[in-house]
């Protein structure tokens, strides 16, 4: 058995230029694995918490030696002579060190970064591709899952705490839909971003900005207008809204919400504070409208009543995604299954903190006929762990951002390197559509 011989961490940046832990493994064999943790903006209050040192003459207090230091002494020596593949014992054992319910304490940036490493070691140890040995770890907690190259739901236009403009909703998104192929899906994808960019130029809108995760970032009335651009950049790309390709939202809701008031506050409502309820009415006039297939965050992350309505008004028709109301926790979607709040959730692997707890996610999403789809956060590197495992765990769905800014793309081209080492088009398993409710 080959096991760990020295776990090291180091502060390297994202794609906001802002500091996060890398971690690279090695065996006393001399097999090594890296991986780097992502950071999120719109960050949802009950996710795991990543450390950040708060000195200010470092990185305006977002450094992160304080984390890298965790690793560097306590978490090394903690997983000092295991086995890499041994997953479920080094995630516990460091959960165990952390000793809190969010991993504040060690940080979760520095317990991911470990977990993250060391699947990519044992990966190398055996010599397979990472989604092989992640499907291999999740067959243990998910017998039936396959590997499935998985459809990409793609940033567009880019609003709320991710962009400069003044939409309020974060994401709006598209699905190419009927694709034979995750490659033939990924050139569409690119032709309406591209059309997407001339559209928006003859209506005398900002293009040249993008956000956070690559999307335009441009000034529109309200939000509508954005879906309206998109429509246009299908059509005028010469494909067929529904059809061919169809449209996802991320309202990101949490960030408009105001608790006090238990109220949600559009800027197009100038405001003005309007109810659950109201947010419905409007959702569901959109999707009345345009061809939405998903929604994410429609409702404030603790707004479990809303959810509930929002999810009998429009559970059946679309797909209704928690991101801030599970924050991937066990707990949470084991509530919102329950409870039918939702049907289906997003899986991002630092707001829960390791792989085991990450599968845990998919694993009761699977099991009680709950979508999921992982993502990337808004803070990303070069990093391509998602790709292997959304693959790996068969969800069918991935959602990375734009096809912009390198930090996407390496992902998107590891999903083609992937296809490709299962056989290419027409063999390969890829996910053709936004998987039927
Ligand atoms: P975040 O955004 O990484 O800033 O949280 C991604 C999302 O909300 O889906
Ligand atoms: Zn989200």
């Amino acid at each position: 058995m080959a096991r760990i011989a020295t776990t090291h961490a180091r502060e390297v940046l994202d794609s906001r230029g802002r500091p996060t832990v890398e971690v690279e493994i090695r065996t006393a064999c001399g097999k090594s694995g890296r991986a780097i943790a992502p950071s999120g903006a719109s960050t949802g209050k009950h996710e795991a918490v990543e450390r950040r040192d708060g000195d200010r003459h470092w990185y305006a207090g977002l450094g992160v030696r304080g984390a890298v230091e965790a690793v560097n002494t306590l978490l090394s020596a903690l997983i000092s002579g295991m086995d890499p593949d041994d997953q479920v014992a080094i995630d516990n054992a460091m959960i165990a060190a952390d000793g809190t319910p969010n991993k504040g304490r060690l940080g979760a940036n520095a317990i991911l970064a470990v977990s993250m490493a060391a699947a990519v070691t044992a990966a190398e140890l055996q010599e397979v591709e990472l989604y092989e040995h992640l499907h291999q770890l999740y067959l243990q907690k998910n017998p039936r899952a396959r590997i499935i190259v998985p459809l990409p739901m793609v940033n567009m236009i880019s609003g709320g705490l991710h962009a400069g403009g003044n939409l309020d909703f974060q994401d709006f998104l598209i699905y190419p839909e009927g694709c034979v192929s995750y490659r033939e899906a990924l050139e569409r994808i690119v032709r309406v971003y591209n059309s997407l960019g001339r559209v928006l130029g003859k209506h005398g809108e900002t293009h040249a900005l993008v956000g956070d995760e690559g999307g335009y970032g441009p000034s529109l009335p309200t939000n509508e207008t954005a879906i309206e651009r998109i429509m246009e950049a299908i059509e005028v790309a010469g494909l067929k809204p529904g059809d061919d390709v169809s449209i996802a939202l991320d309202v990101a809701s949490s960030h408009f919400y105001d608790a006090d008031t238990n109220s949600y506050r559009l800027r197009e409502w100038h405001k003005a504070p309007r109810h659950a309820e109201e947010m419905i009415v409007f959702l569901a006039g959109l999707v009345e409208k345009y061809p939405i297939r998903s929604i994410e965050d429609g409702l404030a992350e603790d707004d479990w009543s809303g959810w509930r309505s929002l999810n009998a008004a429009l559970g059946r028709k679309i797909q209704l995604v928690g991101d801030d109301l599970f924050t991937t926790q066990v707990g949470r979607i084991e509530k919102g299954i329950r409870e039918q709040s939702a049907n289906a959730v997003l899986i991002k692997l630092n707001q829960v903190g390791t792989v085991s707890e990450t599968f845990d996610a998919l694993a009761m999403a699977a099991g009680h006929g709950f979508r999921a789809v992982v993502s990337a956060r808004s803070g990303e590197t070069e990093d391509t762990f998602i790709a292997d495992l959304a693959t790996a765990s068969g969800c069918g769905q991935i959602k990375i951002g734009s096809v912009a800014r390198s930090e996407r793309l390496a992902k998107y081209n590891r999903l083609l390197r992937i296809e490709d080492h299962l056989g290419g088009p027409g063999v390969a398993l890829f996910q053709r559509r936004v998987p039927a409710g």
